[in-house]
Order: C-alpha cells, then sequence, then structure tokens
C-alpha cells in the first residue's frame, strides 16, 4: 500500500498573501468549493484576526464547505486563538493553526523575547487551542534559519502539549533540498514522541526550490505538504499544488506515494484561482501554462504526431485541460451552450444560466466561434457580479490627429449618470469619465491585457489593479472590444470597492497586519 500525502492547500491564505491578490469573501468561497471538488486534505481559509472580512469569508467556508478540514491561523495570542476558532467552529472538520518564530533572528530581532519564553509561548498556545478542538497544528516560522536543537526542543514540547500536525516552514525560501531533507529526517529520528503527530512542510520560492525541498522533506518522513495553486504566495510565491502532485503522479518510480487529489480538476482549479485572484499563469509554467501542452519546433511536431509521448510526459486529459473542445457558434440553442458548460464542471443556476446566455449571444453576433477558453472568461464574470453600477453606453474617440475622449453612460440603480471626459488615450478618457460620475478617487497600479483565444476575433480579457486609500483591489472584464473590457474592468474594481467599503464600515472590529 502507498503511503498517503496530505495535501494542505494555503492558497486562500498565503497564496491571498500575493501582492495585489485580495480576494473577497464571494471569491474565496468559490476558490474553496473548487478545491473541495479537487479533494485537498487541508484548506486554510484564511487569518481571521487580520480582518473582519477575512473572519466572515472563513466563517462562510467552515459552514459550506463540506469535506475537507478547514483551518484558519493564529498567533500565539489568547484573542487570535480565539477568533481563529471562533471562525472555524462549526465546520466539520476544525482545525487550529498556531504559529511562533523559531530562528533566533526572528525571535531577537522581531519579538524581542527569548527562546525560552516563545518556547513557553508555544506550549501554552498549543494547550489553550487543544482546550478548544482536538486538531491543532503548530508551524515553526522561519525553522531553516533556526538552530536544529532548538528545533527539536520545541517539536517535543508542542507535541507533548497536544499539537497533532507539527509544520517546518522555510518561511524565507533559503533551504536547500539535502539540508532540509536532512532537517526532516533528524525531526522524524531524533524527537521522542514523533509518532503522535503528523510532519508538515510549508516551502516558499524565493530560490526556486519550493517544491523539490517539499518532495525531499517527503522522502523523509513529511506526510503533509502545505502548498499553493499555481504557486502563488509571499514574495516570490509558495510551493505549486499541481507541480508536486504531478511529480508525484508521474514519477511513481521514484515517489511511491499518493494524494487524494483529483487530478482531473487541477486545470479548472488553477484557472478558477488565476482569474478571481488576478494573477496571470506564466505561459511557460509547469504542468498548467498554455505552452506545457504545445510543440512549437517541426522536429517536436513530427515526433507528437507518430506518438505523443515522444515529447509529452503528461498528458492534458489528465489534468482535465481538454474538456472535449465543442466550437458553439450564434447558432448554438440553450441546451448545446449548458451541456458544453457543465461538460467543463461549471454547475448554474438557472437565472445566472439566462444572464449567461444573453452574453453569450451578444459575443457569439461578434465572434464566429466561441471556445471553451471564450466560455471560461464569461462564466467568471457571470458568477461574481452584484454590481452597483453597471455600463449602458460607451463610446470613444481616438486616432492619429485627434483629441482621445469618452462619453460614458452609468446605470446605478434606476438612476443614469453620464460623462464626457478627454484624456490620453481612449481608455484613459473612459476612466476619468467613470471617476466623474462615481468620484471615488483611485490610482491605476496595473493593467494587463490578454487575448484570451487566437485570431482577429479574440476575446481581450483585461486584469487591473486599482488602489484606494490603503485599499488594492482587481477588477476584471471581457469583450472582443479591448476599451470596453478595460471599462468593465474598471467598473468591476469600482464595484468591488463600494461593496467592500459598505462592508467594512458596516463591520470594524478585528485588526492586525498580515503575517
Ligand atoms: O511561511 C511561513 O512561515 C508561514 C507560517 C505562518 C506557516 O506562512
Ligand atoms: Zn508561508
Amino acid at each position: 500500500m502507498k503511503e498517503r500525502i496530505m495535501i494542505f492547500d494555503s492558497t486562500l491564505r498565503d497564496g491571498e498573501q500575493t501582492p495585489g491578490a485580495k480576494l473577497n469573501a464571494k471569491e474565496k468561497l468559490e476558490i474553496a468549493r473548487q478545491l473541495a471538488r479537487l479533494n485537498v486534505d487541508v484548506i486554510e481559509a484564511g487569518f481571521p484576526i487580520s480582518s473582519s472580512g477575512d473572519f466572515k469569508a472563513v466563517q462562510r467556508i467552515s459552514r459550506e464547505i463540506k469535506g475537507p478540514i478547514i483551518t484558519a491561523l493564529a498567533r500565539t495570542v489568547k484573542e487570535d486563538i480565539d477568533c481563529a476558532w471562533d471562525s472555524i467552529k462549526e465546520s466539520e472538520r476544525p482545525r487550529i493553526h498556531v504559529f511562533l518564530a523559531a530562528s533566533d533572528l526572528h525571535m531577537e530581532k522581531k519579538l524581542r523575547k527569548s527562546p525560552e519564553q516563545c518556547l513557553q509561548e508555544a506550549v501554552e498556545a498549543v494547550r489553550y487551542a487543544k482546550s478548544l478542538t482536538k486538531d491543532v497544528e503548530y508551524s515553526l516560522e522561519d525553522a531553516t534559519r533556526a538552530r536544529e536543537d532548538y528545533i527539536l526542543k520545541v517539536v517535543e514540547a508542542v507535541i507533548d502539549a497536544g499539537a497533532t500536525v507539527v509544520n517546518i516552514p522555510d518561511t524565507v525560501g533559503y533551504a536547500v533540498p539535502q539540508e532540509f531533507g536532512r532537517l526532516i529526517h533528524l525531526i522524524k529520528t531524533k524527537v521522542p514522541n514523533i509518532n503522535k503527530a503528523i510532519i508538515s512542510v510549508h516551502c516558499h520560492n524565493d530560490l526556486g526550490l519550493a517544491v523539490i525541498n517539499s518532495l525531499v522533506a517527503v522522502e523523509n518522513g513529511a506526510r503533509q505538504v502545505e502548498c499553493n495553486v499555481n504557486g502563488i504566495g509571499e514574495r516570490a510565491g509558495n510551493a505549486a499544488l499541481e507541480e508536486i502532485v504531478l511529480a508525484m503522479k508521474i514519477r511513481q518510480d521514484h515517489f511511491p506515494y499518493e494524494t487524494g487529489i483529483i487530478a482531473n480538476e487541477i486545470y479548472r482549479t488553477s484557472r478558477t484561482v488565476s482569474k478571481l485572484s488576478g494573477i496571470p499563469i506564466p505561459v511557460n509554467k509547469a504542468v498548467i501554462g498554455i505552452n506545457a501542452f504545445a510543440h512549437s519546433s517541426g522536429i517536436h511536431q513530427d515526433g507528437v504526431l507518430k506518438d505523443k509521448s515522444t515529447y509529452e510526459i503528461i498528458n492534458a486529459d489528465l489534468i482535465g485541460g481538454q474538456a472535449a473542445q465543442m466550437v458553439l457558434t450564434a447558432r448554438s440553442g440553450r441546451h448545446a451552450v449548458r451541456h458544453q458548460i457543465e461538460s467543463m464542471n461549471y454547475q448554474l443556476t438557472e437565472e445566472d444560466f439566462k444572464k449567461f446566455y444573453v452574453r453569450f449571444k451578444e459575443l457569439s453576433d461578434k465572434k464566429k466561434e466561441v471556445y471553451n477558453e471564450d466560455l471560461e472568461a464569461m462564466l467568471i464574470d457571470i458568477s461574481f457580479a452584484e454590481p452597483t453600477y453597471e455600463l449602458e453606453y460607451l463610446q470613444t474617440v481616438s486616432g492619429t490627429r485627434t483629441i482621445p475622449a469618452a462619453v460614458v453612460r452609468l446605470k446605478k440603480g434606476e438612476e443614469i449618470f453620464e460623462e464626457v471626459s478627454s484624456g490620453a488615450g481612449p481608455i484613459d478618457a473612459a476612466y476619468k469619465a467613470i471617476d466623474r460620475i462615481t468620484k471615488i478617487d483611485t490610482r491605476l497600479e496595473n493593467y494587463n491585457l490578454r487575448a484570451v483565444t487566437h485570431g482577429m476575433d479574440a476575446l481581450g480579457e483585461v486584469s487591473i489593479k486599482i488602489n484606494h486609500e490603503d485599499k488594492n483591489i482587481i477588477g476584471r472584464g471581457v469583450s472582443t472590444d479591448i476599451v470596453e473590457a478595460s471599462v468593465k474592468a474598471y467598473l468591476d474594481g469600482i464595484n468591488k470597492l463600494i461593496n467592500m467599503t459598505i462592508y467594512s464600515n458596516n463591520n470594524n472590529n478585528h485588526a492586525a497586519e498580515k503575517v
């Protein structure tokens, strides 16, 4: 029997710490639903003390998501632990995740506490968490720069205090594989009570070694791996879930372990996380980048046509990357469109489908052939729209000897607003007209445009990041017209900002810095 490796997904906590990847509660819930379909063992849903919005999001996930363990992060203080517990206690399988620094560097410079004080704090925190629930994980932050004797002492003490999982993070992505493997082996062989807990690892990717460090840790006794979809996360990100799972699957000869992951949900999970977080997937990203299955050189194409295995070690079907591609057109009826959406594993309510079908018709009138990628881009738009402002009308002028200008008409409930503005280009002009209507002061931090499919009539997908006071918000929009897509993306961001502001004005209690 193969040994089971638990997959602990931290996309909604460490992944959300990716600069610009802030998610609202609905987006977090949607990703959590997809993670449950992917069958991860643990979902780290957030760091509830960091904001009341995150608290609510974790609470909703705990109430609604069945299957995986739901965990929430807490520092070793009672207020954090109580808050984490309150957010997850309605879950079928709650786990409290407590952490504290373990390296001298962090203890001295950041916490200004002695190792003995930290050890005592860790033990008390685990004991307290254990009084609330039976499943408690303890993380030794910055373990790979900590003294080995101290690590062994802390691991033993927290297990005695009731920790069921001890996590060894490579917080700054500093470890190299042989050294990290040796550390895990040391813990496995030298901590007397280690059999009472699972060893977990949590690797960051600052040197591009997160995945290999995680795999080497598994070879040395780790039985839980913490990782994020698409490898997103703080700074250079965390170990990529899809790479770890596929490495074990494809190289069973080398890694004779199994995970519970349903591999053919990987593609969809990856796309969902990218679209909702606004973090694009690099084209050459291992396992899920669009070039991962593309062959460009003549010799490779010839080989693949004769036998795929000549140049392909992963079949796109294995990760669900090729839901039968049926090309839809303006003549495709409701039934065909619904069937295609369902074959791509999306379920829409009747009401959402009606909205979706209207958009499909608009698109298929402009674009001859509608591909799965087009449907996916529109699906993300449909499911999350709770707009305050809707675009009623847009007209822009631009050209070589013209001052770019835009007329924008927006609908807010029953009210209609119209403004005209000039700008550096048609998009700038339209954004300025929108600003005049909404009177919200924003700064455009980031603008990305990509073609969803190939060809002159391809859908353009615009993803932007706007900043308002201390908030960064991602907005997305799709259209065959890139100016319209840009305006939709801006309105999406503004609408999210309005929702967020209303929300945070109504809920103003917990506040702490992100880890
Ligand atoms: O990187 C890290 O050390 C963490 C811990 C909180 C687990 O994210
Ligand atoms: Zn981390």
